[in-house]
């Protein structure tokens, strides 16, 4: 069976690196929008027969991404190919995973629905923000991680007075993993999430006293968080410095403005998204191609991804 690659509009310079590590070339596809706002999409060279990959982050503006993708998968099976599998290195709407207050919609599966039913038979994600994710579709959902990279790209910032941060309980998990690696203490910055783009915080357990901060997250939208856990740490006496590492760099709102604002020494993201040019920020970006290009082939080969899953 021959593999297909295609990607939307999200992230073309992603989807090309990712083509060229497997040694071929995207597939070509036309994306217009319509004067009335809607999306015409056409696949231009034949997939019949083909396994085909779209390769597509839910990047902001999340929801035009999103229906390109619904979009490409469905022109795909009506081309007749044999398999699509959606690949989405960033996949939004997943902090929407209950509903926490009484009349919200659960956005995490309805998305998860809307995939499903444009006949995608398999997801690739990176890092999704909750691993619950996964019951939500009823088709294999491979969670592969850039956390190793992440990992590695952190060390030589660790050093013997760092202490890894969780910016909220969500992220408690994730900074003990940190904290395992590198054999670091791990600290909690409790928070409650006051609107899309505000968050206060009410304390920090764990010593930060004399330390030097190194924030983890899944994910850096607005900025927020990171503002309001480092002041918070500053309060407990953490040092005037910061180290931020998280998988999803989105930086949209006020997100560029407060980091600028915050003594940052490293911002290490991967290119799950495109980041903004000429941000001026100490920024190391890790790329996503070889973690990519790897479950694609191994998923075209029928081979396992076992160690291209974080399980720890
Ligand atoms: C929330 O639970 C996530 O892990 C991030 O902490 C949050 O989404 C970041 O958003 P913002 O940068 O807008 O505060």
């Amino acid at each position: 069976m021959t593999l297909t690659l295609l990607s939307g509009t999200a992230h073309p310079a992603l989807a090309e690196a990712v083509a060229e590590q497997l040694g071929t070339v995207l597939g070509r596809c036309e994306i217009v929008r319509f004067p009335d706002g809607e999306f015409h999409v056409e696949v231009l060279d034949s997939v019949r027969g083909s396994d085909v990959y779209i390769v597509q982050p839910t990047s902001p503006l999340a929801d035009p991404h999103l229906i390109e993708l619904l979009l490409l998968a469905d022109a795909c099976r009506r081309a007749g190919a044999a398999r699509v599998t959606a690949v989405i290195p960033y996949f939004a709407y997943a902090r929407q995973d209950r509903r926490a207050r009484g009349r919200e919609a659960v956005g995490a599966r309805l998305v998860a629905d809307l995939i499903h039913a444009s006949s995608v038979q398999r997801v690739v994600a990176v890092d999704v923000h909750t691993p619950t994710i996964e019951g939500f579709f009823g088709i294999p959902f491979e969670h592969v991680s850039a956390l190793p990279s992440l990992i590695e790209a952190l060390g030589p910032h660790c050093a013997d007075q760092t202490t890894i941060v969780a910016p909220d309980l969500g992220a408690s998990r994730l900074a003990e993993r940190y904290g395992t690696e590198f054999n670091l203490p791990v600290a909690v910055v409790h928070k409650t999430r006051l609107s899309g783009e505000d968050v206060r915080v009410s304390h920090v357990t764990g010593d930060v006293r004399d330390r030097s901060p190194i924030i983890v997250d899944d994910m850096i939208s607005t900025g927020g968080t990171i503002e309001a856990a480092y002041l918070a740490l500053r309060e407990a006496g953490c040092r005037s410095e910061l180290v931020v590492v998280a998988t999803h760099g989105l930086l949209v709102g006020k997100a560029i403005e407060r980091l600028h604002a915050l003594p940052l020494r490293q911002l290490i993201v991967t290119d799950s998204v495109p980041l903004p040019e000429d941000t001026a920020l100490p920024l190391e970006i890790v790329g996503l191609q070889q973690l990519l290009s790897d479950a694609i082939r191994r998923l075209h080969e029928e081979r396992s991804l076992a160690d291209l899953i974080d399980h720890k």
